[in-house]
């Protein structure tokens, strides 16, 4: 790993909070992802599975959890399985995990090796009362491939079909919502390195440099500050890239007069920055660049003091949308007969803003939530209001890291420079 570990009071203490949450004579069962196969020989690099990891610290593949509190059998209340290293695995691939080393990063007694787990998840289950299966659920996602923790489950059903199974994934769910001191530590810290890589591009970029290579100053910065990489696949688009949302060709050159829509976000021990900036290519925006830009940074502004415990964000997002509305009828591009006639459905402000405003940041880029649940303290919300014109190659978005306290939104992107004159005096080498 490149990054310091988290401390393991942070495993602990969530493996209690979902102990908890349990009834007592429950076993959970938590599977690591799958080593993905590439071709040949050669795999996708391994990402552990956010809830294990959440769990646990771990993040090695074939690791299994098993969390059974008030266990009959003494000492098995928490048992981590971890896979033996072999000759072969310390040849290719050099030191592995040890029990020691897991006991530390996880803050669990009781480490044992892989080859165990079969015999002694034979004798837990038939101890417990009921089994919690962590079924890898996402409301907006389906995978066609069945992941480890999924086919596990199906092996149980079978197995053991007399059983009672419950889902672990809304209990996760509900605590990964809620950030401890120290998650929000290591998302300030992603946010920071990606603050960094940010001014590296502003003191690079000019005309004719190409997307790749401000790519390639990025993720640099990112891995000489420690992150893993990227959290996700970056967004450098240029001119009229700028209004596809989800380009990541990153391979055009960057031309005088043009914005740059950079959305990029380090990884640090597992958790993510999701940041957005555009800048002009050369420099100095112009006076319409500069026009909407400045409607977008006023949209920002507004939404974020709104992110208050309590808050329901269906409403969030529809007084964004009117907050947009006004905006885009001061820039001219909707006017009052747009709004009259609008569908409700289809508010006019989408045709230049169609997509939502904030998701959940912090194992996943798109961490899970439940959306129809208020706002509460220590959820962290990405806040990315944007304007996309295609017809003038004009797409400006920005976003934001925000921390939900009971004092009031934190904005952990805060020193991330984002008003245009302070980009525009980084550039211009007077920062
Ligand atoms: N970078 C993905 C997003 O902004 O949601
Ligand atoms: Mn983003
Ligand atoms: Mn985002």
């Amino acid at each position: 790993m490149k990054y310091y570990p988290l401390p393991s009071e942070l495993f602990r203490f969530n493996r209690q909070r979902f102990m908890e949450q349990i009834p007592t004579g429950s076993l959970a069962i938590f599977h690591s992802n799958d080593l993905m196969p590439r071709s040949g020989d050669t795999f996708f690099p391994f990402r552990q599975n956010n809830d294990l990891y959440y769990l646990s610290g771990i993040e090695q593949e074939e690791t299994v959890l098993l969390l059974f509190p008030g266990c009959t059998k003494s000492g098995f209340e928490e048992v981590l399985f971890i896979r033996k290293p072999n000759e072969r695995l310390l040849r290719y691939e050099g030191e592995q995990l040890t029990p020691t080393k897991a006991r530390r990063f996880s803050g669990i007694e009781k480490v044992l090796w892989l080859d165990e787990y079969e015999a002694i998840l034979r004798e837990l289950i038939l101890l417990s009362e009921r089994v919690y299966l962590n079924l890898d659920e996402h409301d907006r996602f389906h995978s066609p491939v069945l992941t480890r923790n999924q086919r596990m489950a199906q092996q149980l059903n079978a197995q053991y079909p007399a059983h009672q199974y419950q889902r672990s994934g809304p209990l996760v769910k509900r605590l990964r919502m809620v950030k401890s001191p120290a998650e929000v530590d290591a998302i300030q810290q992603a946010v920071n390195i990606t603050g960094q890589a940010f001014t590296e591009v502003l003191k690079m970029l000019e005309p004719g440099v190409q997307e790749y290579e401000v790519e390639a100053t990025i993720t640099a910065s990112f891995l000489q500050q420690r992150a893993t990489g990227h959290a996700y696949d970056p967004i450098i688009a240029s001119g009229a890239n700028t209004c596809v949302l989800h380009y990541t060709n990153n391979n055009k050159p960057c031309r005088e007069g043009e914005l740059l829509l950079m959305d990029f976000g380090a990884e640090y021990a597992f958790y993510a920055a999701d940041i957005t900036r555009t800048i002009p290519v050369s420099g100095r925006f112009s006076e319409r660049q500069r026009a909407v830009y400045d409607a977008v940074l006023k949209v920002q502004r507004e939404s974020i003091k709104m992110l208050l415990p309590g808050t329901d964000l269906d409403e969030y997002h529809r007084e964004v949308g009117r907050l947009m509305e006004a905006e885009l009828l001061a820039l001219g591009l909707i006017d009052s007969t747009d709004v009259k006639n609008q569908d409700p459905k289809q508010p006019a402000y989408k045709k230049y803003f169609m997509h939502g405003t904030s998701h959940h940041l912090g194992l996943d880029v798109h961490d899970p939530g439940l959306r129809y649940e208020p706002v509460q303290a220590g959820n962290v919300f990405t806040c990315e209001p944007a304007i996309y014109i295609p017809e003038e190659k004009i797409g400006i978005r920005l976003e934001n890291n925000i921390l939900v306290t009971e004092k009031g939104p934190i904005d952990l992107s805060a020193r991330v420079p984002i008003e245009a004159s302070e980009i525009e005096a980084w550039m211009n080498g007077a920062s």
